[in-house]
């Protein structure tokens, strides 16, 4: 692992190991990619105001997200289909990122089950909730990422129904997923892959079978799925999941200032400013270009976090130095996974530590949580 030095190197190394079909579920965007593509091409074009002659001993990377301290703020976002990147994908993620000192969130779309990753570890992880038609399910849910101990609930808001992302579709990954031949000689040209696949039993989605009604298939499941995510999803709901949740609650997928006002009313503690990876709406701008007007307008009344193209230290730093208390990681932390399982994803999570430090350095700080946007440089500031 330790001759991965970026996280484009895991990419390379993950595409050499995972069967086509998952690692293009990991790498792709609804529709044109268009959003997809700016939120890295917009990180990437704001620039740094390099400082000297400024005492850099003793820098710290440590903060705090959601009442949960971090060796840097930077947490693994929830991902479903996890396990098929890498055999108990979802256990190795929770393990590097307790090892780092950094949150993992677990999708409701996850292959191992709460309780399993619950088991597996021995650090309280975050839980991601899809609002359901099925409330029963959805209680349920709540209840068992209580009693697995989640010190906090990622609700999604911007998935009420699903973008289209043509390669699954090609791929045969659509609802419900097609194994033709093609699919197999993918999985066939990855052994290694299948054997870590063929010692573990953790291979559909954990969390729903067994759990959901008339579900005990990955046929009944696909065709659950397409019709359970709530298409009536409003804010009278979210209250009510707030009042069944005693924990930390975070909404996830705010991209407009008017719904981060919204969020403040209704009780959460924090906001990720997020546009699903660029995975639903295509032709959204890119969430690094609209967080400096989130964070404006809640102020203090809710934590702003982000994500959205993050694929260095760099890019975390930018997002701080726009006002995000904290970031999350989704491919970044897949490819660290795909290319080597737990030590993947810790070498993603050493390689952004180590430039997150470097850049802050450069700019002239040594704490990151007074990182502001004074270490922007002036042009990109305007732009941003
Ligand atoms: C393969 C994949 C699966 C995802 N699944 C979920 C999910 O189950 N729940 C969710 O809230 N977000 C999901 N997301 C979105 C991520 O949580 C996160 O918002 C996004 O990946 C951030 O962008 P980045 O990948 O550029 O870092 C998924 C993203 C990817 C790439």
């Amino acid at each position: 692992m330790d001759q991965a030095l970026t996280i484009a190197d895991l990419k390379d190394m993950a595409g050499a190991r995972v069967p086509r079909m998952f690692f293009d579920y990991a790498d792709s965007g609804s529709w044109t990619e268009g959003t997809y593509r700016a939120n890295g091409d917009d990180l990437g074009s704001i620039l740094f105001e390099q400082r000297v002659a400024v005492d850099l001993s003793n820098r710290t990377t440590r903060s705090e997200m959601a009442g949960r301290e971090v060796s840097m703020p930077v947490a693994l976002a929830p991902t479903g289909l996890t396990g098929m990147q890498h055999a108990d994908g979802e256990i190795l993620g929770a393990r590097a990122a307790a090892r780092f000192g950094v949150p993992f969130t677990l999708s409701t779309m996850s292959i191992c089950s709460i309780e399993a990753v619950a088991a597996a570890t021995d650090t309280l992880f975050w839980f991601q909730l899809y609002v359901m038609r099925d409330l029963d399910f959805v209680d349920n849910l709540i209840e068992r990422a209580e009693a697995a101990g989640c010190d906090a609930l990622v609700l999604t808001l911007d998935l009420q129904i699903l973008g289209q992302r043509h390669k699954d579709i090609r791929n045969g990954l659509g609802a419900p997923p097609k194994l033709g031949l093609s699919s197999l000689l993918q999985m066939a040209s990855r052994p290694r892959w299948c054997v870590d696949m063929l010692r573990t039993r953790n291979r559909s989605f954990g969390n729903i079978i067994g759990h959901a009604k008339n579900v005990s298939d990955l046929s009944s499941l696909s065709s659950w799925t397409a019709e359970q995510f709530d298409p009536e999803l409003n804010w009278g709901k979210i209250a009510r999941i707030r009042n069944k949740w005693p924990r930390k609650l975070i909404l996830k997928g705010i991209m407009n200032a008017d719904d981060a006002r919204m969020a403040a009313e209704n009780g959460a503690d924090a906001i990720v400013v997020s546009n699903h990876g660029g995975r639903q709406l295509d032709g959204a701008p890119s969430s690094i270009s609209v967080l400096a007007s989130v964070v404006d307008a809640v102020g203090d009344r809710v934590e702003v976090h982000f994500d959205g193209g993050i694929s260095s230290g760099q890019d975390v730093l930018r997002a701080l130095a726009l006002g995000a208390k904290g970031t999350y990681i989704g491919r970044s932390w897949l490819y660290g996974l795909g290319a080597g399982g737990e030590a993947g994803v810790r070498r993603a999570l050493e390689i952004i530590r180590n430039e997150l430090d470097l850049t802050m350095a450069f700019c002239g700080e040594r704490d990151v949580r007074n990182v502001g946007r004074h270490i922007l440089h002036s042009v990109a500031e305007q732009a941003a």
